[in-house]
């Protein structure tokens, strides 16, 4: 078998346009949603996300203010800066791009966040929300790849469903939201990570494959069952001297062999990553939209 490509950029630009429209009403009713994009340091994959944010909010229409602060910016500083975020009415969403500098404490950044603007999903009170199935952001990553499966017509209901990692960022809420009692659930879900005795062993019975480890080749050919529908979240810099920056992006999946075994594979890139952002652009949409209700009511 040879798998059919789900195509993210295809998906992403036709939700983009459904966002687009939803810009245009909200801002003939006087709101345009708007993003203020943080960044702590130059770490190079780090800067080529958020640029693509600013983009993308441009694109539909939407207001980003992009703050791009040294990397010996203080923790005292960037709290000050949210602060400032929290309360000024032009934005609905507040994104601090992670990993941050050491000697800044990452929980507490995300705390100080107004979960109201948690358009990333990140704090506790909307990764709680999410878990006990109550109206809250969804984190952008793994909602993506819930939209890329709907979207694909992947049944989920009932389906054995394999994780491969555990971050707080994909993996944990990803495992919690393919559970939840709903039609964006409903799965049976394993979560695999590096203390797992024999992933290969979980892989093989699933029927969709989430490879969400940050390593290369974490998920090959013998490892998956034929038909399986594989979704690659995985994001690698390979070094590659043909290649003109002198590397290439590569998954968790070892595509070539995978894709002659899988019914449906996501590329790297142009799988999921082009729904991460989207995602992030719905949940800003989504936050000036409750904004508008809010005022109106
Ligand atoms: N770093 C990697 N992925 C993400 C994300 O989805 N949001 C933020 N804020 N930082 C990230």
């Amino acid at each position: 078998m040879t798998a059919k490509i789900i195509d993210g950029k295809q998906v992403a630009a036709q939700m983009r346009a459904e966002l687009k429209d939803k810009v245009a009403q909200l801002k003939s009713k006087g709101i345009t949603p708007g993003l203020a994009v943080i960044l702590v340091g130059q770490d190079p994959a780090s800067q080529s996300y958020v640029t693509a944010k600013e983009k993308a909010c441009a694109e539909i229409g939407m207001h980003s203010d992009d703050n791009r602060l040294p990397a010996e910016t203080t923790q005292e500083a960037l709290l000050e800066l949210i602060a400032h975020f929290n309360t000024d009415p032009k934005i609905h969403g507040i994104l601090v791009q992670l990993p941050l500098p050491k000697h800044i404490n990452e929980d507490q950044v995300l705390l100080a966040i107004d979960p109201n603007k948690d358009v990333d999903g990140f704090h506790p009170v909307n990764v709680g929300r999410m878990v006990v199935g109550q109206d809250a952001f969804l984190p952008c990553t793994p909602h993506g790849v819930i939209q890329l499966l709907l979207r694909s017509g992947v049944e989920l209901a009932g389906a054995e469903v394999v994780i491969v990692g555990r971050s707080n960022i994909v993996g944990k809420p990803l495992a919690n939201m393919l559970i939840q009692k709903s039609r964006t659930g409903n799965a049976t879900v394993t979560v695999c990570h590096t203390r797992t005795k024999n992933i290969a062993e979980h892989t093989r019975r699933s029927d969709i494959v989430i490879a969400a480890a940050g390593r290369p080749n974490t998920i090959t050919a013998e490892m998956v069952k034929d038909g399986v529908v594989i979704i690659d979240v995985g994001v690698n810099r390979v070094e590659d001297a043909a290649k003109k920056k002198g590397y290439r992006l590569v998954g968790d999946v070892d595509f070539p062999a995978v894709s002659q075994k899988a019914s449906l594979i996501t590329p790297v890139p142009g799988g999921v990553g082009p729904m991460t952002i989207t995602m992030l652009l719905y949940n800003t949409v989504l936050s000036a939209e409750k904004t508008l209700k809010a005022l109106s009511s």
